[in-house]
Formats: C-alpha cells, structure tokens, sequence
C-alpha cells in the first residue's frame, strides 16, 4: 500500500525537535528574546555546528544578528508551556518574553545570551553564518558552550 503525500504534507511526518532559540543581551530586556523553533539540526561535528531555520521577519533573527550570537534551549515538559505559548506565539518586539513567561533565566557563561533554566540543555552559540534558502534563513552556529540543567526527556514531535 502507498499513498502519494504533496512535498507539504509529507515534510510533516519528519520528526521535529523542540528548543528556543534565545538571542540579545541578558542584561538588556529591551534588547533581549526568544522565540520557538522546530526546524533544528546537528550540521557538524567538528567544529561542532548547529544550524536553526528562522523566517526574516522574527525578532530573534534581528538580535541574533546584531550581537552574532545565540543559545539553543531544547525543551522538555517544565518548558513546554513557555514553548507553545509565549515564546512560539508572540513577537518579542516590545515585549520582554523572558519576564512575560516568567521563566527563569540567567546570563549566558561565554555568550551574552539569556539561557533558559528549566531547558534540559542550553547549547551556547556564536554565528558562524547565515543563508537564505527559500522563504527561511539558515542560522548556522558553533556551539562554544553547553550547559545541563535536568533530566528530562526532550520534545520530539511531528506537525
Ligand atoms: C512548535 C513551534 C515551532 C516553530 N518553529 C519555528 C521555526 O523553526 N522557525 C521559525 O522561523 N519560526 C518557528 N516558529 C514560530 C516562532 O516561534 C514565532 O513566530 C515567534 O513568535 C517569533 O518570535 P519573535 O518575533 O520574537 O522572534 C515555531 C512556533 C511553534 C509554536
């Protein structure tokens, strides 16, 4: 049995991660953000890159670029709500989303980057470059720094 699936709707049934891609300078609220990302991946090993899928018009691609840095927070359930709520859901412009979702949050170790602490890992990044490939551009990043902040389980889910 075979069923023929349009390119659209056959891309929905590749399993898709789930972090916040978080950017901007922690100490700055107005000048910091976040927003939830599902078109994630692993690029190379060395150097160690990873690589996030962000549409032009999102926030977090505008501070990512201003300071060329980024954290890629991957999320399990203590995040979950966050994810598909204010981080997936609302632009950050003119909002601090950090404060809006009250969730706690710390100064990134080599980056100046909000990390989110109820991620099970945040992977601190800085830009390597970016490409544009149709309607999104490619977020291509070295990880310089990861942190472990639980066990849990991370998201995995399809559209
Ligand atoms: C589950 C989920 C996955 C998402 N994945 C992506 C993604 O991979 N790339 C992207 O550009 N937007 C993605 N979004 C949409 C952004 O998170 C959303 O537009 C966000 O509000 C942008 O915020 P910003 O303008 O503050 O950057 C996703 C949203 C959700 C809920």
């Amino acid at each position: 049995m075979s069923l023929r699936l349009d390119p659209d709707s056959a891309l929905n049934h590749l399993p898709q991660p789930l972090v916040i891609v978080t950017a901007g300078d922690f100490d700055k609220p107005s000048r910091r953000g976040g927003m939830t990302a599902a078109w994630v991946s692993r690029v190379s090993m060395s150097p160690p890159l990873i690589m996030v899928s962000i549409a032009p018009s999102r926030y977090t691609l505008e501070l990512l670029r201003e300071n060329g840095e980024f954290a890629v927070n991957i999320v399990g359930g203590r995040l979950e709500k966050a994810a598909y709520g204010v981080f997936g859901s609302k632009t950050g412009r003119g909002l601090d989303k950090i404060a809006e979702s009250r969730v706690k949050a710390r100064r990134g170790e080599k980056t100046r980057v909000p990390l989110l602490e109820d991620a099970t890992v945040s992977l601190e990044c800085r830009l390597v470059k970016t490409v544009e490939a149709g309607d999104h551009v490619l977020v291509i990043g070295e990880v310089v720094n990861a942190l472990k902040f639980g066990d849990e389980q991370p998201i995995v889910f399809t559209s």
